[in-house]
């Protein structure tokens, strides 16, 4: 068995020092008021793929957007971890906008088109499974299998939006008047661009009357 480099991780201890001193030298200040509070206009949910980094893809900064990622960026109504993050992000911090981006060649989203098992993270991706169950007649055979993967990734997308939409932390927001929008984005590894696929929902009367619980 080959020994793991226990220096590994001192490169980035260096990279975080020369990244700090950096921005202590454009902003003397910068730290010292992002550590008095946290004003995120932004919450991001977004695929864990490594490829997809969300500050950095749409250049903010630390304190501008509050993160949730998970395996293909699903909002799973009983998962606490994602409902937890949405709470406080729309509850406290109040953003303004919820930012769903998916991405092409999702990893999680071609092991859900697959009849085969990946493991424990089969569960996590059954219901992009549905999904994809739900649209079969999508897929015509002329796709090819990364146009299929593609088709699957916006459509997951559009399906999480919806998922954010139904719950009561968003519709209780909107019944106060709070305004919070959610975007569906679809990021593209091959060309570093992200792009809009869902209309803005920002509204209840753009939610299905069977998902209204506000
Ligand atoms: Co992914």
């Amino acid at each position: 068995m080959s020994e793991i480099n226990k220096d590994g991780v001192d490169a980035l201890l260096a990279n975080n020092a020369k990244w700090a001193e950096e921005i202590k030298a454009k902003d003397p200040h910068f730290f010292e008021q992002l550590a008095i509070q946290q004003t995120p206009e932004y919450l991001w949910i977004g695929c864990s793929d490594s490829r997809v980094p969300a500050n950095q893809i749409v250049g903010l900064m630390p304190g501008e957007v509050f993160v949730h990622r998970n395996i293909a960026n699903t909002v799973v109504h009983t998962d606490l971890n994602c409902l937890s993050v949405l709470y406080y992000a729309v509850s406290v911090l109040k953003v303004k906008h919820i930012i769903v981006c998916g991405h092409y060649g999702c990893g999680g989203v071609g092991a859900a088109m697959e009849n085969t098992q990946v493991g424990l993270v089969d569960h996590w991706l059954r219901n992009i499974r549905d999904v994809y169950y739900n649209k079969a007649d999508e897929f015509d055979d002329s796709l090819s299998k990364e146009e299929r993967i593609n088709k699957l990734c916006e459509l997951n997308v559009a399906q999480q939006v919806a998922n954010v939409s139904h719950t009561t932390v968003v519709q209780n927001a909107w019944s106060e008047e709070q305004p919070v929008a959610i975007h569906g984005c679809i990021y593209d590894i091959k060309d570093g661009l992200l792009k809009r696929i869902t209309p803005v929902i920002d509204s209840i009367e753009q939610v299905a009357e069977q998902y209204r619980v506000a």
